[in-house]
């Protein structure tokens, strides 16, 4: 009776410094998991790319092929996604008439994607209000065009977007496109 009195004594008897250093080791632990998982937190992250394409581009493999080509936006995209696959990047794709869809966007997006692909089309020449858009943007946009604007009436060498963003690619074709992608889902900076 008396043993096991004692013994059950001993066991409930309170001890402050193996809680504390039991508390230690629990926080350590804490900490450690806190290391550790970080980094494949940030390498799980998906990348997007968004490609937004402007006014008339909807019509692509019927308007003026002789400039534009006979492949449909569609195509576009899904060379997109092609080149983005292997680097597990993400393609947003998206083409509107309207050029307050398209700032709503790039403002809908701006934090949340690692690089802008843009073909803004004939907004390209005239808007300012499209421009100061991009310049919001934190991470890398690139403006594309399917044609060389440069060797076409001299309207089409104004490209306010360009003024803001890190890179062009004219002239390609689809070929813009891919490169644009490519270039950004590549890039890890
Ligand atoms: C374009 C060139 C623009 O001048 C034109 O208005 C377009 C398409 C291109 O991809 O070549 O719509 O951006």
């Amino acid at each position: 009776m008396q043993g096991d009195a004692h013994e059950s004594e001993q066991k409930s008897a309170p001890d402050p410094s193996r809680d504390l250093a039991y508390s230690i080791r629990c926080n350590e632990l804490v900490r450690s998991l806190q290391r550790y998982r970080m980094p494949s937190q940030t390498s799980v992250q998906p990348r997007t790319v968004a490609v937004f394409n402007g006014p008339n581009l909807n019509l692509l493999g019927v308007r003026e092929p002789e400039k534009y080509g006979l492949r449909p936006l569609s195509e576009i995209e899904q060379a997109c996604r092609d080149v983005a696959a292997p680097f597990e990047v993400s393609i947003d794709f998206r083409q509107t008439n309207h050029e307050g869809v398209l700032i709503d966007w790039i403002q809908e997006v701006r934090e949340n994607i690692s690089g802008l692909v843009l073909n803004p089309a004939a907004l390209t020449h005239s808007s300012v209000a499209l421009m100061d858009a991009l310049a919001t943007v934190p991470v890398k946009v690139v403006v594309v065009h399917l044609t060389n604007i440069h060797r076409r009436e001299p309207f089409r060498a104004t490209d306010y977007p360009a003024k803001v963003s890190h890179g062009v690619i004219a002239g390609l074709g689809v070929g813009s496109y891919t490169a644009a992608v490519r270039y950004l889902a590549e890039d890890t900076d």
